[in-house]
């Protein structure tokens, strides 16, 4: 089929994944649990190619070596999949920083299963195409879906059980999550090597795998409990112990920066003045807030007085992945 255009969100983790417990399937070593969200997105088009090669752009311009090594190999996927050979012209943009912890891979790699699943006729359940946009990038798995999910993960999981599906939970209409961009420009290292450092040297990452079901069970509950307060501390536990992982390498790294510590400290702060706010970051500086949803333009105004902040976007939770007609 010719020209198949797909879009799809962006989602943060609630509860992270953080390591691989086998790198060339992308199977994550702990669960996770995600929220996806409404101003966040990946659209990417997917139509035959003329020329006797892939072509992939973004916003028109050509991706870097490693960006287009991953397309590629979903592409062949794909090709694999359906037995058809044939070459693709690949289109995407998206309102979201690229490598920089805002979650740009994971709207990516979901959009792009879903146009690439079109494209070739590969007619699978949502289910097998969470696995399949895993194999792109780890939290894409999740993007497939609206509202909050759940990703299977686990040091044993295999391939067939490592998808995500929805939680289906009206709680997530009651509540908001905004983005707080602490600083602008790529992430210094990506997740995945930041990732397989940790798995290889980090006197702190058995703890943390011991520690993460745990963590991910009480968070279904207080989902289940509709308990923000419940849901917020063990977030902020779950950021903190994968950051601190970072700090078991045998040469540490960080992501956060001093923009990062003031928002989290302030957080703090607000809850201490009553407000139901919760912190999280991923594999980069920037902050995201869990908050109720009623409290978000107030809490918004509140962030923006902090110095060295880029944007800030307060977003609800946001749809599942979807094909255009
Ligand atoms: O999607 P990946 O494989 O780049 O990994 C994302 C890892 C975190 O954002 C830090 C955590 C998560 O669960 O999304």
């Amino acid at each position: 089929m010719n020209n198949c255009t797909a879009t799809a969100h962006t989602n943060i983790a609630l509860i992270k994944y953080w390591g691989k417990s086998e790198e060339l399937e992308n199977l994550p070593a702990t669960g996770s649990l995600s929220l996806t969200l409404d101003k966040f997105w990946t659209k990417t088009s997917v139509q035959a190619s003329e020329s006797e090669s892939d072509e992939f752009s973004i916003f028109g311009q050509k991706i870097d070596d490693n960006a287009r090594q991953r397309v590629a190999g979903h592409v062949d996927y794909f090709r694999r999949l359906s037995g058809k050979n044939a070459y693709v012209k690949i289109e995407s943009r998206n309102n979201v920083q690229i490598a920089s912890g805002l979650a740009s891979s994971a709207s990516g790699f979901a959009a792009l299963t879903l146009a690439l699943a079109q494209h070739f006729g590969v007619d699978l359940g949502l289910a097998e195409l969470s696995k399949i946009a895993r194999r792109g990038s780890g939290s894409a798995a999740r993007s497939l879906f609206e509202g909050l999910v759940l990703m299977h993960g686990g040091p044993h999981i295999t391939e067939e059980q490592a998808f995500a599906e929805p939680i289906h939970s009206s709680f997530a209409k009651d509540v908001g999550l905004i983005v707080i961009e602490c600083a602008q420009g790529k992430k210094p290292i990506s997740s995945t090597r930041a990732m397989n450092l940790t798995s290889q040297s980090s006197i702190f990452y058995k703890a943390f795998l011991d520690n993460h079901p745990k963590l991910l069970n009480n968070a279904l509950s207080s989902i289940k409990n509709r308990d923000i307060n419940g849901l917020g501390r063990l977030m902020e536990q779950s950021t903190l112990q994968m950051h601190a992982t970072l700090f078991g390498i045998e040469t540490p790294l960080w992501y956060m920066n001093p923009t990062t510590i003031a928002t989290m400290n302030y957080v703090r702060e607000l809850r201490k003045k009553g407000y139901n706010c919760f912190f999280t970051m991923d594999a980069g500086p920037h902050v995201k807030v869990l908050c109720e949803a009623k409290d978000a333009t107030t809490l918004c105004k509140k962030f923006s007085s902090l110095d060295g902040i880029s944007k800030l976007t307060p977003c609800r939770a946001g749809p599942g992945a979807y094909l255009h007609e």
